[in-house]
Parts: C-alpha cells; sequence; structure tokens
C-alpha cells in the first residue's frame, strides 16, 4: 500500500531529455586500456538501468515500490523562499531554493540509488557493490540496498575513510561493508598495496575495485553521475519543481545548480527546459575549470579506462583537481547531454572559487538556517552573484540546493579540543 496523501504530489514518471535534445548524443564507445568496455556494461550494470541508458523514450514510467521508497526517504522535497537571503543582498526579486539535503542521506544521490538497486533487487541480485569519495554517493548505495534487501560493498577511497569516520559510521548503520580501497579484496588493490603499503588511493583505483569486486563476484555495480539513466532518475527533482513552482503560481526566470557530473543539475533543469523564457545557469569550480577549459571529445568516464568513453566536455580523465571540499565537483568530464546544450548557448556556466563558495555557504547558513553543502554553495554563490547585477532586478530564481553539509563543516577549519 502506498501512502496515499503524498504520493499524489510524486511525479509517476521519469523524463529522459534524449528525444528532445537539439542534435543526438555521441554514443559511448569502448575505452582506451579496455576494447570490450561497452560489453562489459552487459555484465555489471542492472539490465533494466542498461535499457534506460539506451532508450530514446521520453518518459519512463516509476516503479510503484520505487515512488514508495521516494516517500519513505522524504520526497517530495521542499521548496523553500529565502527571503532572508533576499534582505541580506537588498535584491528585490525573489529567491527560491529546492532542497536535496532534506532527504533520508542528505543528498540528491539517493534519488538514482534506489532505483539502480531496485532493479538490481529485481532481477535476482543479491550484492552490489561501488565506490565513493567523501562518501555522499556511498551512503546513498548502502540506504539503497538495505531498502531492497540487497548486501552493498563500498569501496573508500583511503585518505576519505581515514578523514571521515562518520560517514564511514552511517554506511556501517545502514549495513554497508565499507573498505578502504585499495584494498586487499581485490587483485588489482593487492597489486597496489604490495608496491604501497599506505597509498593513499583514488576515486580511479576505487571505480576499478568496484568493478573488479561485481565481475568476480556476479554482483552488479551502481553508477553514481554522468550517465543517462542517472540524469533520468534526478528528473524527479525538476518534475517535482515544475509541480511545486505551478502550484505556488510561479513562473521562474533563472535555475541555478552545480556541476560534477552533471546529475543533480540536469535532473533539476530538464523537465523544464522547454520553456525558453527560462534562464539555466550551471556552477562548476574555478579549480576543476572544465566549462572554460574543457574539450569537447571522447574521454573516459573513469580514471582507468575500465568503463566506456564519452564524448564531453572534459579536462581529460588523467587530469589531477585540486583538493577542494568540494569532492564532488571535482570530476573532469560534464554529462554528454548537458555538454551539448552548454555548446548550442541553451545552458550558460559560472565558475566559482573555493573561497566564494565558502562565503556563500556561510551566508546562506547565517540568513536561511539550512546548512548546504560545499558542492551546493557554488550554486548559491552563482545565484548571489547573479542577484547582484542591477540587469536583474525583480527575477524570480530557483536554487537546487543538492545535499546539506552537516558533515563538511571541517571546511570552516577543524575544531580544536
Ligand atoms: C551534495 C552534492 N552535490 C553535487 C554533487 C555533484 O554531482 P552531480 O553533478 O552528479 O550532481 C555531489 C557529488 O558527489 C554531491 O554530493
Amino acid at each position: 500500500m502506498l501512502n496515499a496523501d503524498k504520493l499524489e504530489i510524486l511525479p509517476k514518471k521519469w523524463y529522459n531529455i534524449i528525444p528532445d535534445l537539439p542534435v543526438p548524443i555521441s554514443p559511448p564507445r569502448d575505452g582506451k586500456t579496455d576494447s570490450s568496455a561497452i560489453e562489459l556494461l552487459n555484465r555489471i550494470i542492472p539490465k533494466e538501468v542498461l535499457r534506460q541508458e539506451f532508450t530514446s523514450s521520453r518518459f519512463e514510467s516509476i516503479p510503484d515500490e520505487v515512488l514508495e521508497q521516494y516517500l519513505q526517504i522524504g520526497r517530495p522535497t521542499p521548496i523553500i523562499r529565502a527571503k532572508n537571503l533576499e534582505r541580506h543582498l537588498k535584491f528585490d526579486g525573489r529567491i527560491f531554493f529546492k532542497f536535496e539535503g532534506a532527504t533520508a542521506t542528505g543528498s540528491h544521490k539517493i534519488n538514482t540509488a534506489i532505483p539502480q538497486a531496485f532493479y538490481a533487487a529485481n532481477e535476482g541480485i543479491k550484492e552490489i557493490t561501488t565506490e565513493t569519495g567523501a562518501g555522499q554517493w556511498g551512503t546513498a548505495t548502502a540506504l539503497a540496498a538495505s531498502l531492497n534487501g540487497l548486501r552493498s560493498n563500498v569501496f573508500m577511497v583511503r585518505v576519505s575513510h581515514n578523514q571521515k569516520p562518520l560517514r564511514r559510521t552511517i554506511m556501517n548503520l545502514y549495513g554497508a561493508n565499507v573498505f578502504s580501497s585499495p584494498s586487499s579484496k581485490t587483485e588489482y588493490g593487492r597489486q597496489i598495496l604490495e608496491k604501497d603499503r599506505n597509498h593513499p588511493g583514488s576515486l580511479g583505483i576505487a571505480i576499478s575495485e568496484a568493478v573488479q569486486y561485481a565481475l568476480d563476484n556476479d554482483y552488479r555495480y551502481l553508477l553514481g553521475s554522468v550517465m543517462n539513466s542517472v540524469i533520468t532518475h534526478q528528473s524527479i527533482i525538476g518534475q517535482e519543481t515544475k509541480a511545486q513552482l505551478e502550484d505556488m503560481e510561479i513562473h521562474p526566470d533563472v535555475l541555478i545548480g552545480c556541476v560534477g557530473g552533471g546529475s543533480n543539475f540536469c535532473g533539476f533543469t530538464y523537465p523544464l527546459i522547454g520553456d525558453k523564457s527560462i534562464e539555466m545557469i550551471a556552477s562548476a569550480a574555478t579549480e576543476v575549470p572544465k566549462f572554460s577549459k574543457g574539450e569537447f571529445r571522447y574521454d573516459n568516464i573513469d580514471t582507468a579506462g575500465i568503463l566506456p568513453q564519452l564524448k564531453m566536455l572534459t579536462l581529460g580523465s588523467d587530469y589531477v583537481p585540486e583538493g577542494i571540499y568540494s569532492g564532488g565537483l571535482r570530476y573532469h568530464g560534464v554529462a554528454p547531454s548537458l555538454s551539448l546544450l552548454i555548446k548550442n548557448g541553451r545552458i550558460k556556466t559560472s565558475e566559482v572559487t573555493e573561497d566564494d563558495s565558502r562565503e556563500a555557504m556561510r551566508v546562506f547558513s547565517k540568513t536561511q538556517g539550512f546548512i548546504p553543502a560545499p558542492e551546493s554553495s557554488h550554486a548559491i554563490a552563482t545565484a548571489m552573484e547573479y542577484a547582484s547585477n542591477p540587469s536583474n532586478k525583480g527575477k524570480d530564481i530557483v536554487i537546487n540546493v543538492s545535499g546539506h553539509g552537516l558533515m563538511d563543516l571541517s571546511i570552516f577549519g577543524d575544531v580544536k579540543a
């Protein structure tokens, strides 16, 4: 039985942008180091997720079981008017924010972890794997696995594993096995440890281990961003936003979100992309300048080149970004559909320094009370800059706050005992 009160508000279908793109996206192709990367997807990705990855149908029905789990983890998330921020900025328009930090795991990542875990369980799989850097994606995967009766294995980059014990505790609480990567669980991890017992790990290594572990044990591997199926699942954010704004009789002038691989931004904006009167601005980190310095070409999804290549804006999969706090924005590429829409000018871009995003995080926390994730604070900084431009007087701004920052407070300095 579904929870009838809130169910009415939830969209029943995900939106897939593929048929509405100005030009078709180029298909994935085999990687540099692996000539059977596409074949590998067939072995590690749940079949239904893979079908959704390559479909050109505009809408995908959301299974009842997934809707029920969306309700469980706090969907629909609220849209809140940021009146105190407006006052602080002396802005005479309105600022609203969609708050994905209100989900059980504290970010939008759970929106795709749930359907991926559900489809894996439906296909008779008992166990899943994934990698995590800072921990948001691993946390979402751990909960989604638990909700769907699966065991989960999260390969967490060793530096984060050591620096973020609370994230580890949350994943353990949800029942996940969390391995510090490089680990002794896979051949690849063992080879690295043999050469350097104290290797700090990297996202590339963690992905390789998660994929290897899935292959060795016939488990399935969950994808956190960049892929089209993930963006389709994230369209729940934009569809809710559209309905909530209509309900409040608000027509937004501009939508602003942050971009790591692109999943929260695309999920937030794509359902409204048909309305040409709405401006859309994607915000990334100056320290990872993929919009201003990225090249549009085929490149590896993962550093190790195990997964297929995608045609996208990229800084190069071997690019080593600065160690900014916004771990989720350190990704080298931009989802292919978003890359196309940036190239053709439909979506504008902005890049924000860590200092400016930290200041935005401080101002937003102080004025609105909700502490945004450092990643989301890039979008907030872009919105603050937009509001300070006199030509944007009187406009209605909507920001996607992709997560809360309660686990990221060391951005303000370590607490001394
Ligand atoms: C809170 C938060 N926002 C944004 C991102 C960026 O990812 P994406 O561009 O896929 O939304 C992440 C990724 O880890 C995140 O944790």
